[in-house]
């Protein structure tokens, strides 16, 4: 593997999978593969389990690490070419990713989305000049439409949580927040589900909040959440913004908020959420303090996500 930015940099999902699962059962199996290797984590947004998790993962593997808090502790940095920069920002990324480079043997970068314009967001500019500029494999720790490495997570989740001899029904749905919230969560984890082919897909979500269909792809769309969360042995609650007017907040309808007699009807569904959640607001705290709550075995599992995905980048370095 050279990058990881999305499911198109993994050659094999269900390899990729039973590394992970590998690395939870004996996390220093490979403990010194990563000798004598640097990774740099740089962070452009705030992140908890994403900047942890990595770090764990990277160290079970024998690399050192380096943090950047870019967003509050670096310069700020220009991301258009042909600029005059007399604004504020004071390094351009084509220096800044080539310096990072040259410390570095890989570098994970988080950025989100602006939500002023699609096109903008999904040219996924921000992280494709790290790829350009830095020389190193790039590894996404949730960029402006994508969230892989929480994907990975998710699917690694629901295999270990799912044993029956059929497919799971998986329901993404839309939940109620009070601010505009990026697509990626929601994009990545379609893509995933999609790519991994053993679920059967729904997404629930109010109109004009329509994912891009290259996420899509076959899985089934409702607008009517109760209908959708029928017989679901997976439910993921996530809130994004609005697409028809992108970026937008548009939506606060408390009746899609998950509670427990909107369970009743599933096959006492596993909840699951990327986390950080708003009690009460994207998801009621009697589920998440309840037995079919999974989000902590769901953030828990974030740093066997990344091993194995750092690991696979080791092995294309050595
Ligand atoms: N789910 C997730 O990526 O969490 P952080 O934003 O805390 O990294």
């Amino acid at each position: 593997m050279k990058h990881f930015r999305s499911i198109h940099d993994v050659a094999d999902l269900p390899a990729l999978l039973a590394s992970a699962a590998a690395y939870k059962a004996d996390p220093f199996r490979h403990e010194t593969l990563g000798k004598g290797k640097r990774l740099g984590l740089m962070f452009l947004n705030p992140s908890t389990r994403t900047r942890l998790s990595t770090q764990v993962a990277a160290r079970n593997l024998g690399m050192e690490v380096l943090v950047l808090n870019a967003g509050t502790e670096g310069w700020a940095l220009e991301f258009n070419d042909e600029v005059i920069m007399n604004g504020n920002t004071v390094e351009h990324v084509r220096e800044a990713a080539a310096v990072l480079g040259a410390y570095v043997d890989m570098l994970g970068v988080r950025t989100f989305p602006a939500l002023l314009s699609r096109e903008e967001d999904y040219s996924e500019r921000v992280l494709q000049q790290f790829v350009e500029h830095s020389g190193v494999p790039i590894l996404s720790l949730e960029s402006a439409t994508l969230h892989p490495l929480q994907s990975l997570a998710d699917l690694l989740t629901m295999e270990e949580q799912f044993k029956a001899p059929r497919k799971p029904k998986v329901v993404l749905t839309w939940a109620p927040h009070i601010k505009a919230l990026p697509h990626c969560v929601a994009n990545s984890f379609a893509q995933w589900v999609n790519a991994w082919d053993a679920a059967d897909f729904v997404i629930a979500h109010p109109e004009g909040y329509e994912l891009d269909p290259a996420f899509v792809q076959q899985a089934s769309v409702e607008h009517d959440q109760d209908k959708a969360l029928c017989d679901a042995d997976f439910i993921y609650v996530k809130n994004w913004s609005s697409t028809a007017q992108y970026g937008k907040h548009v939506c606060e309808d408390p009746s899609w908020m998950l509670t427990p007699e909107k369970l009743l009807p599933t096959r006492q569904a596993k909840v699951m959420h990327c986390l950080p959640v708003r009690r009460n607001l994207e998801l009621s705290a009697a589920i998440l303090d309840g037995p079919q709550s999974i989000v902590i075995e769901q953030a828990a599992n974030r740093v066997w996500a990344a091993q194995a995905v750092l690991a696979e980048i080791l092995k294309g370095l050595a």
